[in-house]
């Protein structure tokens, strides 16, 4: 029988980009540009199964093995820290970890620093790389507001655009890394689905990449 590779792919918008390029690559697997909500689609001739999951919970099926390998912003890398290998770079996706606040903010070393934010590891490491105290606020969503309701002084956050800062007059203060997709192994599948996973990456390197 074929080996199969088990892939959990993002659900949403970055997910359907990521699907195109393993398309591409040579794996495609048609029934799942079917319109249902299915979310486990198979191509056993290529040998592969894909699987939508949310993109936070990308790392956790790889690093606990029920995937072979996935596809995980480098927020969710640094933030969760899986164990997990990371096979390349697939440069879309691509946005910031920044600080922003409110036009006008000035940090005064003398107090406490509130900061909210969903990714809290990260705002924790880097705030303690500053030796700057912080009081973190962690929120799920709509992380802008809460500097503007004076919840927080600043926020920790992911900017794409930057459009919903500026549609909330906040500026940014300060970069803190920058974000792309980054497809991932789970490090034992790895070793047992080498030559699969292997020539897998090797054709994504080439639309990533191309000569
Ligand atoms: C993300 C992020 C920002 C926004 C940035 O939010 O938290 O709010 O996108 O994008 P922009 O710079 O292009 O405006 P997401 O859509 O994931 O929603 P949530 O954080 O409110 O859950």
């Amino acid at each position: 029988m074929k080996t199969m590779v088990n892939i959990a792919l993002p659900k949403g918008r970055l997910g359907e980009q990521v699907y195109a390029m393993f398309e591409a690559a040579g794996y495609e697997c048609p029934s799942i540009r079917e319109k249902n909500r299915k979310l486990i689609f198979e191509n056993e001739e290529k040998g592969v199964r894909y699987f939508w999951v949310k993109p936070s919970d990308v790392a956790i099926y790889v690093e606990r093995g029920a995937a072979d390998i996935g596809v995980a912003g480098k927020d969710i890398l640094m933030e969760y820290g899986p164990d997990v290998y990371e096979l390349l770079d697939l440069k879309c996706g691509v946005c910031k970890m920044m600080v922003a606040a409110p036009e006008g903010f000035h940090d005064d070393s003398d107090r406490t620093l509130r900061v909210a934010t969903k990714f809290v590891n990260i705002a924790r490491n880097y705030y303690a790389g500053k030796s700057r105290d912080i009081d973190i606020i962690k929120l799920n969503g709509s992380i802008e507001i809460a500097p503007i309701l004076g919840l927080s002084d600043v926020i920790v956050d992911i900017v794409e655009t930057g459009t919903t800062l500026r549609e909330n007059n906040l500026k940014v203060y300060e970069d803190i890394f920058p974000i792309s997709a980054r497809l991932i192994a789970n490090k034992a599948n790895f070793r047992f689905k080498s030559a699969e996973i292997e020539r897998l990456t090797n054709q994504l390197k080439a639309q990533v990449e191309p000569e």
